[in-house]
């Protein structure tokens, strides 16, 4: 049986002030009426029934995901009592799939993404899901890089080996490289057969969680220690536990770096991890200047290439200024450069440690 496991932790600090600690941006509809989180339950509907989503989210959301993925059924939400970064959430919904089902496979997604052709997306699905199930594979789905972004991990697939599955194809990887700096970026874009990892990975929960024997077996000893309460009544008392113990480190640097079983499934779909203001200006609808508006009134002079994104009925005027962001929420007013759009990540965390 084939299960989704929505990764749904993260703080998303780029998107402050809307997307704020209480409120991350997987939480926010920041382009249309659903959340992101709802989207991405939404658009894998056909393959998987959200009664097969589980999602692992930070103890403080638990509510939050009850309440826009109320089809999702409790047990399958685990909170985490500390935020370890993606692996030790691989890990745990692992046991927990392969208790409940030894042969599960895992779609692994994260909660924030956007994109523009699910119909295709589902059909890449497909193919990645027929190669976890028919061996001990880690499957990623890579995306075309046009640009040397240093946020990404890059996958050097083996393009003189291919298989068609579900009408696509697969290539073995060579190497997964996580967010490398622009140097080594700038070649990988260079050479033409790397990948970005778009974050998506599919796989049995057998299979992953040997990689964690191999790479990763401290945590994989813990997560194994927790097995026996899980879905007892002591389920949540072992998950807690299980996050007291474990490092903190994210999947790709934790296990994809190092495995060896690891394939590709060259997508395009209109991906985009919107990660930054930048991201949702480029999704957004531009009028005749290219300026995107989410606000009930705003006026421009001389102005193009804004983003304005306020909710509080107030007039937001823009004069002789290009390539900005204005979001004003009830508590905080940001002003930046669209192209400087990543160092908001800095503002939240200085604003944090005066808390
Ligand atoms: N449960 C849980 N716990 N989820 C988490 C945690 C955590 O501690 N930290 C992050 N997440 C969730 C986020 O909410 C997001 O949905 C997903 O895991 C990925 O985390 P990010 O923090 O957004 O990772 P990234 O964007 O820096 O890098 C990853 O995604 C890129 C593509 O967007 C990597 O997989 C890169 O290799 C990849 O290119
Ligand atoms: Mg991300």
């Amino acid at each position: 049986m084939v299960y989704a496991v929505i990764m749904a932790g993260g703080a998303g600090t780029r998107f402050w002030p809307k997307s704020t600690k209480k409120l991350p941006k997987q939480f926010l509809s920041l382009f249309g009426d659903k959340t992101m989180i709802q989207n991405t339950a939404e658009r894998i509907k056909t393959l998987i029934p959200q009664e097969r989503i589980m999602v692992v989210t930070n103890d403080n959301y638990v509510d939050l995901v009850k309440d826009q993925l109320p089809s999702v059924p409790n047990d399958n939400i685990v909170g985490e009592v500390v935020a370890k970064n993606t692996a030790p959430c691989v890990a745990i919904a692992a046991e927990m799939l392969y208790k409940k089902d030894p042969e599960a496979v895992m779609v692994v997604l994260p909660a924030d993404h956007h994109i523009e052709d699910p119909d295709a997306f589902n059909q890449y699905l497909k193919s990645a899901i027929e190669k976890a199930e028919s061996g001990e594979n880690l499957v990623t789905i890579g995306i075309q890089p046009d640009r040397p972004e240093t946020g990404y991990g890059y996958i050097h697939g083996d393009n003189t080996v291919e298989e068609e599955l579900a009408g696509y194809t697969v290539h073995p990887v060579r190497a997964f490289k996580e967010k490398p700096d622009k140097e080594t970026a700038e070649k990988f874009l260079q050479a033409g057969n790397y990948f970005w990892n778009s974050g998506m990975f599919i796989w049995a929960a057998k299979t992953i969680l040997n990689e964690f024997k191999k790479h990763l077996p401290k945590m994989y000893d813990q997560v194994k220690e927790s097995s026996e309460y899980l879905f007892t009544k002591d389920h949540k008392k072992a998950v807690d536990s299980f996050y007291h113990s474990c490092e903190s480190v994210s999947i790709d640097y934790g296990i994809m770096e190092h495995s060896e079983n690891v394939f590709v499934v060259p997508g395009e779909f209109g991906w985009n991890d919107v990660g930054s203001w930048t991201a949702a200006y480029d999704l957004g609808e531009k009028d005749l200047n290219g300026n995107v508006v989410n606000a009930d009134h705003a006026s421009f002079s001389e102005s193009s290439k804004n983003y304005v994104l306020s909710k509080s009925g107030k007039m937001i005027s823009i004069v002789g200024v290009d390539g900005i962001a204005v979001v004003e929420t009830e508590e905080a007013i940001l002003v930046c450069k669209l192209d400087k759009a990543q160092n908001v990540k800095e503002i939240v965390q200085e604003l944090q440690s005066k808390e």
